[in-house]
């Protein structure tokens, strides 16, 4: 939440001041705006490049500081390597990089959208931009004094030089509802749990309403009416009473069927009554990353008036140990009817997940579901932090999933299903237990989540590894990354809109 840096589009001119970024290929040749620009400093480039051994590969950047013939604090030449080999999703990468070479002290800085083939399409030129607005964002709501940082200016002014500035605009326009839509889910993600309950998440929520979206919140009363105890068994232990918030926005036919998004909320994760260790527990705030990607998506779709129907529903719990929490050994009802038996109160995001998303089939009966959680430890040992599990009934969503997780560089891996892991969650005393044990942990919990979809398609993103405490990205510097809403928003746009 910190003051966005102003992003802007305009002609190629030499600038008067400031910082300028300009793309140089691996036989460090420059487009022909850029080359009339350097110009005036003769063979600078080329000295500087030998004696620093810059050779112009992707992501590699050449600093020249008060460049003698030019009015310039400083020159950036930024490599891009072998154009032609270059990516979609790379030019938003790019961005991140250049916005990472503006430096702290930086008022006023240029990017000139050009390779040495000649100016980037408005497309590339407003990827760039997209880039630059996800490098930058900081979260410093809770910072008294401002601290120096050394690759960002929050007054800071970047202008976007292109061959088509009306095109670029309007192209940007769609990419600035996608940032905001992912500087929300980060935000949520970053707030303290002391501040981001479950009742202050359902307000923040309710915001969107100014976008245009239709926000519900249900609180325990009206779920306790519809049954929803294993959601409520987990929320009892919490000061904090839960609640079901469903977010609409129809941009589709009327009557279409939606397309729906379900988020695990459990704001924070203590393990309850099987209690988590000490250690790194702080970062159990950022269990509801599902549910905040949910939230950014939805007001992404509603900014950009995207024509399709959507859902968007999350749960939202805190999972606490007090006098009256849930224990192991105790049996509850699902909305479903399927009853459940707790063995472990810490596997509590699939007791959200599972009244979640039969309430979304059975209310909205969707196209498909997709349910986002950072819901098992057991897929950050399996895949890391670089791709999010994905596990689906269909291989038609399955598909694209993964398809447009390779176009944004949000990937995922498609993980197993079937009915020898769906044995592991059998109980002998109800319908099922909460944990199928160690091994293949990612699996059971999503043979759990599978019981309560139907025949409805469904995807399930396993994003514990990578909505936060992920490596920092040259598009993201903060803790919680967002992680999910450029996919999804990228999803729906590409199949899914009239
Ligand atoms: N929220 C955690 C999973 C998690 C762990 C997310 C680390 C991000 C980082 C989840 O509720 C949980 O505790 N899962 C247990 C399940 C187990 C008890 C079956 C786990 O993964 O250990
Ligand atoms: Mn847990
Ligand atoms: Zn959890």
């Amino acid at each position: 939440m910190s003051e966005a840096i102003k992003l802007g589009f305009a002609p190629f001119s030499t600038p008067e001041k400031g910082v300028l970024v300009v793309f140089a290929d691996d036989a460090l040749q420059f487009g022909p705006q850029t080359r009339a620009v350097l110009k005036a400093t003769g063979d600078l480039i080329a000295r500087a490049a030998e004696s620093e051994g810059f050779k112009g590969k992707l992501g590699t950047a050449l600093e020249i500081v008060h460049p003698a013939a030019l009015p310039l604090a400083r020159l950036v030449v930024l490599g891009v390597g072998k154009p032609e080999e270059l990516k979609p999703r790379d030019y938003v990468r790019i961005g991140g990089i250049a916005a990472g070479k503006l430096g702290g002290a930086t008022r006023e800085a240029t990017i000139f959208c050009e390779f040495p083939r000649g100016p980037l399409k408005p497309d590339q030129a407003a990827d760039i931009g997209l880039g630059v607005r996800l490098r930058s964002y900081r979260f410093d709501r809770y910072k008294t004094k401002r601290k120096d940082d050394e690759e960002h200016n929050p007054n800071g002014k970047v202008t976007l030089a292109t061959r088509d500035v009306a095109a670029a605009r309007k192209a940007a326009r769609v990419r600035e509802a996608v940032a905001a839509g992912v500087s929300l889910a980060r935000d949520l993600v970053n707030e303290p749990p002391n501040v981001l309950f479950p009742e202050e998440f359902a307000r923040r929520a309710l915001g969107l309403r100014k976008v245009g979206l239709t926000v519900e919140v249900l609180d325990a009363k009206a779920m306790r009416k519809l049954g929803m105890n294993a959601l409520l068994g987990v929320a009892q232990g919490s000061q904090h009473e839960a609640r079901l918030v469903v977010m609409r926005w129809n941009g589709g036919r009327r009557g279409a069927p939606p397309v729906a998004f379900v988020g695990k909320g459990v704001t924070f994760d203590t393990g309850g009554i099987s209690i988590k260790p000490a250690t790194s527990m702080e970062d159990m705030k950022g269990d509801m990353a599902g549910a905040a990607c949910v939230t950014g998506l939805m007001q992404t779709l509603a900014a950009r008036q995207a024509r399709v129907n959507a859902v968007g529903v999350i749960g939202l719990v805190e999972n606490m140990p007090d006098g009256n929490a849930q224990r192991p050994g105790d049996i509850v009802t699902s909305m479903s009817g399927q009853t459940i038996e707790i063995i472990n109160t810490d596997a509590e995001g699939r007791l959200v997940l599972a009244d979640a998303l039969w309430y979304t089939k059975e209310r909205f009966k969707p196209q498909f579901m997709i349910d986002l959680a950072t819901l098992t430890g057991a897929i950050i040992v399996s895949l890391g932090h670089e791709y999010a599990g994905m596990f689906s009934n269909n291989d038609t969503l399955a598909d694209r999933l993964s398809l447009i997780g390779e176009a944004t560089n949000e990937k995922v891996w498609r993980m197993p299903l079937g009915p020898e892991y769906d044995k592991l969650i059998d109980s002998k005393v109800a319908d099922m237990k909460n944990t199928g044990g160690r091994m293949g942990g990612a699996i059971t919990a999503a043979q759990f989540l599978q019981r309560f979809v139907g025949d409805t398609p469904w995807a399930h993103l396993d994003i514990a590894g990578t909505g936060f405490a992920s490596p920092q990205s040259d598009v993201n510097r903060s803790w919680a990354s967002g992680w999910g809403v450029r996919l999804l928003d990228a999803l729906v746009a590409e199949y899914y809109e009239r």
